[in-house]
């Protein structure tokens, strides 16, 4: 059961319109005792009262990852609790584990994050393959570029999400494209905005919903054909959608209405759990020290760490 679950957004790296690795291990420091100390006051427990100690160990930001881990084996050592290093990517997945209804297995996950969009079919628990992932930018980090360029801040997904609701999905048609086997590209539907934008700066101010819709559009076309491609082809009749994408209103009504058309379950995160979160850490680290795979506080943050 969830107890609790605190969120501490670095707002700091608005201004520079991206995440930096400097400013983000920085903020890290400053804020995990606080963070902690805030999430033993909402869920009501002491910490002597901890069973385990969950922390992702990658994919992710050398900086961060390194706060978090040597934070966590501490205080994990210092409780005399078992310690669980956990991939960034298998938690996004597990998201739609949090709450009722859960998937059943087999399931395919559609992750889509800043850093990372990947289709993987989930065989049994704790057991995935990956299908396809990003060959170039992942969805949402198309997002934010796109959103960069109209001016929206950052991180833009959220404000082209609300955007786009009014507007013309047909305005421009962006490229879609499919690259082999199951995998994805988003650099082109980029780049052809950044082109389409260049070419009609007039058209911009008075078109930027029309313009949010149309890339949404394409972005989402390609995420739910390749998804709903590999649920034919394997046969898997469970669908689950995760990582801060998934939070988009349009992506969950596409995906909800292909479900209905298709016949298959469609499985979807509350919003809270679709970005990043601890609930989700913690629940692997559950499922994992429930079946005994703990590990040596000789554990390092691996940057680069795939499924
Ligand atoms: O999973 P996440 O919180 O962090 C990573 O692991 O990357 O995902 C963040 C990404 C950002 O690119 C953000 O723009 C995007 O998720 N995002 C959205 C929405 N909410 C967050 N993209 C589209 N529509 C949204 N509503
Ligand atoms: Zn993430």
């Amino acid at each position: 059961m969830l107890r609790s679950l605190v969120i501490s957004s670095q707002l700091v790296h608005r201004e520079f319109g991206g995440v930096v690795p400097e400013l983000a291990s920085r903020a890290h420091l400053r804020l995990i005792v606080p963070a902690v100390q805030e999430a033993l006051r909402k869920a009501e427990i002491s910490k002597d009262e901890i069973d385990g100690i969950g922390v992702t160990y990658g994919p992710g930001l050398m900086g961060a990852l390194m706060v978090g881990v040597n934070f966590a084996k501490a205080l994990a050592y210092g409780l005399n609790v078992p310690f669980v290093g956990v991939n960034h990517m298998e938690a996004h997945v597990y998201s739609n584990f949090i709450d009722e209804p859960k998937p059943s297995y087999p399931f395919l996950c559609l992750t889509v994050s800043g850093g990372h969009t990947q289709l993987v079919a989930v065989t049994a628990p704790l057991t995935m393959s990956v299908l396809g992932e990003t060959l170039d930018d992942a969805a949402g980090e198309a997002y934010d570029k796109v959103a960069k360029m109209l001016g929206l801040g950052f991180p833009g997904g959220p404000a082209i999400d609300v955007l786009a609701r009014g507007g013309d999905p047909d305005f421009v048609r962006f490229p879609r494209s499919y690259p082999d086997e199951e995998n994805f590209s988003f650099s082109g539907i980029k780049t052809a905005v950044l082109y389409w934008l260049r070419d009609n700066p007039e058209k911009i101010q008075p078109h930027r919903a029309d313009l949010c819709a149309s890339f949404q559009r394409a972005v989402i076309e390609v995420l739910a054909t390749r998804t709903l491609g590999a649920a034919r082809r394997l046969g898997i009749r469970n669908v689950a959608l995760a990582g801060g994408v998934s939070a988009n209103s349009e992506l969950r009504r596409t995906m909800g209405d292909l479900a209905v058309r298709e016949g298959f379950r469609l499985f979807v995160p509350k919003l809270e759990y679709c970005t990043d979160n601890a609930a989700m850490i913690a629940l692997v680290a559950w499922l994992k020290i429930q079946r005994g795979e703990t590990c040596s506080h000789g554990l390092n943050p691996v940057p680069n760490l795939s499924l």
